[in-house]
């Protein structure tokens, strides 16, 4: 199995972050799939924005949880990023978009889409029921996965759709199996820099189940590629898709 390439938070080396800007130049590079988050906003919108609050890739402030999402949207989700070598003007007009709006983009792409639902500090009650809806609604049957740092979010939307693939995230030891969890999403360093790498032969079978993020050192792109991991995340898919190309 070759391991997939997904973009993370888009494109977020080279584009602004959770942007549609981000995840149409991720697939334009050539990603197997793309990495957002969510949050929920006080009216109940569900929102692609990696933090709780809008204040570091914004030009507004506040917690999502206490705007709306018209309030939301009267700022840029493109300007903080001018420093970045391919800003354009265009950028300016980028928004925090909604999920609904991000599967309406992918609908012509064959791209695996990963939510993570960032659920660990505030609850948004009923988040997981209205992201199972969206991707109801307007999925296309794309593959979707739906990860957490949180299991009890984990549990809900295995319960809401038995057949979706379940990833717990992971910053250390990977724990044991749990009959929902069918991936595990394991923070890169605790790959590279662990016992994984001193007993392979007794890790080989989990490696089919785990996707590792933020890969973006080259050398660590390399080794995941030759364990043949499910996928990696990065920042730079050009850069991943180069040298999975010269395996
Ligand atoms: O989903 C993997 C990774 O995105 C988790 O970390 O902080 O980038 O959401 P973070
Ligand atoms: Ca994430």
């Amino acid at each position: 199995m070759i391991t997939k390439i997904y973009g993370h938070r888009g494109c977020m080396g080279t584009y602004p972050e959770n942007t549609l800007a981000g995840f149409m130049q991720a697939i334009r590079e050539g990603v197997d799939g793309i990495e957002l988050d969510v949050h929920m906003t006080k009216d109940g919108e569900i929102v692609v924005i990696h933090d709780e609050f809008l204040d570091r890739t914004t030009d507004g402030t506040g917690y999502i949880k206490d705007l709306t999402f018209a309030e939301i949207r009267k700022y840029s989700a493109g300007v903080k990023f001018s420093h970045y070598d391919a800003f354009v003007d265009q950028w300016r007009l980028e928004k925090v978009p909604t999920l609904k709006e991000v599967l309406e983009l992918l609908k012509p792409y064959e791209v695996e889409l990963n939510i993570e639902l960032k659920t660990t500090r505030f609850m948004y009650k009923g988040i997981e029921e209205a992201v199972h809806q969206i991707v109801q609604s307007y999925g296309n049957n794309r593959k979707v996965i739906y990860s957490s740092f949180h299991l009890p979010t984990l549990m809900r939307m295995n319960k809401l759709d038995p057949n979706a693939d379940i990833a717990l995230l992971v910053e250390g030891m990977l724990p044991h199996p749990h009959e929902y969890l069918d991936y595990f999403h394991l923070e890169s360093v605790h790959i590279s820099k662990s016992a994984i790498l001193n007993n392979v032969a007794h890790w080989k079978p989990v490696f089919p189940r785990l996707r590792a993020w933020t890969v973006n050192d080259a050398n660590d792109m390399k080794q995941l590629f030759d364990l043949r991991v499910a996928a990696i995340m990065t920042d730079f898919p050009e850069k991943a898709l180069i040298y999975r190309n010269e395996r």
